[in-house]
């Protein structure tokens, strides 16, 4: 059963004023109150990107506190997870492929959502911050809601009826993936996915770009070479300061992206010699509409 545990120490703080908030003063290995978990929950999707602070899990005590968000889903990639936590990737820059090499930087460097290529994606992606470089390696965050809002008249007309195709991994990108990636691609028969530009967030109703440049293999009635344009130049005018926010971990913290709200990607302006190690949950989303 559900008990509350001093509720009135946590505060939510906003960042900025289209994206992120920061929870403070609540320890998520112990019980959480109905109504402060609704509270987490809503200031995820409200402010897009949520971190908690000062968090201290074992692997099993993060799981049960990403399982306050929803119903937790397998991560594609099966290679790097928790030894026993199947549903707990591991981001780390120290990964080796398949051939004892050090694993080429994957398409979380560029702007992106998760998984798209599957029918369902994840609702949101979980960070937990377990070793982190001193400087640089932050996590950035787009509002890709608000980004939307902003956009020309015009230009929203035209991506409104636009769709995806979506693949693990697009032609575009064959030159620079990852051997094992480009593996699981050339074998794949699945066909690609389709979903569309401009979805609808299913609790709120508003409208946010979403899509996976090194996934969409093309956008339909586009050649995959005026795909990947048309892509980076949307991905440019949505990527705007005001719609970003940059987080430098501390160890601990515990960021959730509402993923039918945002874009995000990974940095790599840090010092290689240090460990920066994530783990990473998915929580199980709708299908895009
Ligand atoms: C991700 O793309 O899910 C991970 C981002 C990161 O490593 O900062």
């Amino acid at each position: 059963m559900l008990v509350a545990t001093r509720p009135e120490t946590m505060k939510i703080t906003k960042i900025k004023e289209h994206i992120g908030a920061i929870v403070t003063g609540i320890d998520l290995r112990e019980p959480v109150a109905a109504e402060t978990r609704q509270r987490l929950y809503d200031a995820a999707v409200d402010n897009v990107v949520l971190i908690i602070r000062g968090q201290n899990f074992t692997p099993a005590q993060y799981q049960a506190a990403a399982e306050l968000f929803g119903e937790l889903m397998e991560d594609q990639n099966r290679r790097y997870l928790v030894d026993g936590f199947p549903l707990i990737s591991v981001l780390s820059n120290r990964h080796k492929d398949s051939q004892g090499n050090p694993a080429k930087i994957g398409t979380n460097s560029t702007w992106h959502t998760d998984h798209t290529n599957q029918e369902c994606p994840p609702k949101f992606t979980m960070l937990y911050a377990v070793e982190v470089p001193d400087k640089g390696g932050a996590t950035r965050v787009c509002n890709s809601r608000a980004a939307y809002e902003a956009l020309p008249e015009d230009l929203k007309q035209r991506i409104t009826p636009m769709k995806t195709a979506n693949t693990l991994i697009s032609s575009a990108r064959f030159k620079i993936a990852n051997p094992d990636i480009l593996n699981d691609q050339l074998e794949s028969k699945t066909p690609p996915m389709i979903h569309p530009l401009l979805r609808t967030h299913p609790e709120r109703g508003t409208k946010a770009v979403w899509f996976h440049k090194s996934k969409t293999e093309m956008i339909l009635g586009m050649t995959p070479e005026d795909t990947q344009e048309f892509l980076q130049d949307l991905t440019d005018r949505i990527t705007q300061p005001e719609f970003c926010y940059a987080h430098e971990y501390q160890k601990g913290d515990m960021l959730i992206i509402d993923d039918r709200s945002s874009l995000h990607k990974a940095g790599f302006d840090y010092d290689h010699s240090q460990h920066r190690l994530l783990y990473r949950i998915l929580v199980r989303g709708d299908r895009p509409f």
